[in-house]
């Protein structure tokens, strides 16, 4: 049984104030005996003051981003065996916006990918097509070439101590999200094409999707067999939204 994993991606927002009382509305708000494994990934100046607060609770923390190298002169990047030291368990790697806006290739993200494995940290790994590749018709094509990279580099061994997520690029941020169909779609042929490799690991890696995921939609996403929670940008932003993604996932994943 996978358990179903629901992570606030915060992106560039906050103020040491706001991220307090975020997080101590989530801690009241989640419910004593959680189903779900819940993250939260701030902005990386608000790790030290997020651990404080979360120390002893069940709240995942986790980067945005970890460097794809281990120390050293690399200037503005933050290595996983600093992220490991203020507690963070979690680290998105490949997200679009770091794709589309930094230029971050796939070999650079299959080496980020990697250093959080070597470093004990679940790497999110985050793939998916522009509006562009999905209209040509090349969906498939884009995510197996953004898994392939990864994995070649790890290994597929390594997808034991990862999560992935599918997040078609013109559905972040856009308020237009996948219909659970083209989202189950998309998962199911990634749990498959991993399959036909290795059964086990297949069936126990999670598929978070995540493109706009809000309280009024998740139930219906979560509830496609393939959809093992979500990562959430916009709606993890007010503790009142997320607390209800996370009840979904809790009744539907
Ligand atoms: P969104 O972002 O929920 O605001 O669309 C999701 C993400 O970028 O992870």
């Amino acid at each position: 049984m996978r358990r179903p994993l629901v992570v606030g991606n915060w992106k560039m927002h906050g103020t040491r104030e706001s991220v307090r009382d975020l997080l101590a509305a989530l801690l009241q708000g989640l419910p004593g005996n959680l189903a779900v494994e819940v993250g939260v990934c701030p902005a990386y100046v608000f790790i030290p003051q997020a651990f404080e607060q979360l120390q002893s609770s069940p709240i995942l923390l986790g980067a945005q981003n970890v460097a794809d190298r281990e120390v050293g002169a690399f200037t503005g990047e933050v290595s996983a065996a600093m992220l490991k030291e203020f507690g963070c368990h979690l680290a998105i790697v490949g997200h679009s916006e770091r794709r589309q806006f930094y230029n971050e290739s796939d070999a650079l993200i299959a080496a980020r990918y990697q250093q959080a494995i070597k470093h004990g940290l679940c790497p999110i790994l985050c793939i998916g097509e522009t509006l562009k590749q999905r209209e040509a018709g090349q969906t498939f094509e884009v995510v197996d070439a953004q898994l392939d990279a990864v994995l070649e580099r790890a290994g597929l061994d390594s997808l034991a101590h990862a999560v992935i997520a599918y997040e078609p690029v013109w559905a972040i941020g856009t308020g237009r999200t996948a219909t659970p169909e083209q989202a189950q779609e998309v998962h199911a042929y990634i749990r498959q094409k991993l399959a036909a490799q290795d059964r086990r690991i297949a069936e126990n890696v999670r598929i978070l999707y995540g493109g706009s995921v809000n309280a009024e939609n998740a139930k219906a996403l979560f509830a496609m067999p393939d959809i093992d929670g979500g990562l959430i940008g916009g709606a993890s932003l007010k503790a009142d939204s997320f607390l209800t993604i996370v009840q979904a996932a809790g009744e539907t994943c």
